[in-house]
């Protein structure tokens, strides 16, 4: 028989850590005597043939590396069942048996979809958002929350200089764990999130003012890039306030820099239970954490999960904060 073969893709959004569950899943794949494809810009490599055969060395002193060494992209060609059916007739060409997708929700449904088509997938949670509803942990986010808090560090060294109020974006489009999280380390007086519904004038310039009465005199206020609109809210609140605001939006610098020893660990156990589950056979699972373990759910029946924001974490916050 011949020698088992599968491939690792990384896909959507980069994040610090996916290298560490390249690395995990080569390792482990040829440790178990499989033959390891990398696949370099996403899905876009199974159409377009970009794919490499990796041995142990190609994923030396990566571990510690931010980005992807195998790229990523989100291909709109696959995005089709024509496109889906080309990359598994592709991996059936190379006698790849098994794919595992590093990325976010997009990436899992390509993972599905490619299953479906007759190429076993595993995908693995790989998004600085943390936006994924199985699971309570995403490679990257411990990262990008770390990126966040230095910078607004930074910006309050000067907010407090000025007594000035500055309003930070993180990222975060529809999931304000990174804001949440950020902004309960940060001290900041108010955070906004896309899960909690506020009003600009109870919710923000009520407790600006209340605080500015009890002798506060700079402020911070963390909002996720799903809530947006920084520059307003800082003009609203000068305007409210009379205390001069700045708005800064942080960007692509949460998704860069080395990543933490927690998502170095939590990327290499991934990587290395995504390889098991496909030595066993196992396709269209996802990997997530629950309780701090290492588990596996069916990916369909985890698109189908709801998120659940930590409204406590988020009320406790705005307790502490005045
Ligand atoms: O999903 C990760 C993420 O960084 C989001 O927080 C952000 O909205 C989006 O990706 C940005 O995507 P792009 O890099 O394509 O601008």
């Amino acid at each position: 028989m011949s020698q088992k073969a599968i491939a690792v893709l990384t896909s959507g959004g980069d994040a610090p850590g996916m290298n560490a569950a390249v690395r995990a899943v080569v390792r482990t794949g040829i440790s178990k005597g499989m033959k390891v494809y990398g696949v370099y810009r996403g899905y876009n490599g199974l159409l377009t043939g970009d794919v490499k055969e990796l041995n142990l060395r190609s994923v030396s002193d990566i571990i510690h590396r931010g980005g992807t060494v195998l790229y990523t992209a989100r291909s709109e060609e696959y995005n089709s069942p024509a496109g889906v059916k080309k990359a598994a007739d592709f991996c059936r060409q190379l006698n790849v048996s098994g794919v595992v997708v590093i990325g976010g929700d997009g990436s899992f449904r390509g993972a599905r979809d490619l299953t479906n088509e007759g190429i076993p997938c595993v995908a693995i949670p790989g998004t600085i958002d943390n936006d994924i509803a199985c699971s309570e942990y995403t490679i990257g986010f411990d990262t990008a929350m770390n990126t966040a808090m230095d910078m607004v560090d930074k910006i309050r060294d000067t907010a407090q200089s000025h007594d000035r109020c500055s309003v930070v974006e993180v990222m975060g489009r529809r999931c304000g764990d990174i804001a949440l999280q950020t902004g309960v380390a940060v001290g900041a007086a108010v955070i906004l999130v896309p899960e909690v519904p506020f009003d600009m004038d109870k919710d923000v310039i009520g407790r600006i003012l209340e605080n500015k009465g009890t002798g506060k005199k700079h402020f911070i206020i963390v909002v996720a890039e799903g809530v947006g609109k920084v520059n307003e809210i800082a003009s609203y609140v000068q305007e409210k306030t009379g205390i001069e605001s700045r708005a800064t939006i942080l960007g692509h610098v949460q998704r860069g820099g080395s990543p933490t020893l927690r998502d170095r660990v939590v990327a290499s156990e991934m990587g290395h239970k995504a390889v098991d589950l496909l030595e066993q056979g196992f396709g269209n699972r996802v990997i997530a954490m629950q309780n701090g373990k290492i588990v596996d759910f069916d990916i369909t029946e985890a698109l189908n999960m709801k998120r659940v924001f930590d409204k406590n974490l988020y009320d406790i916050a705005h307790t502490i904060s005045i």
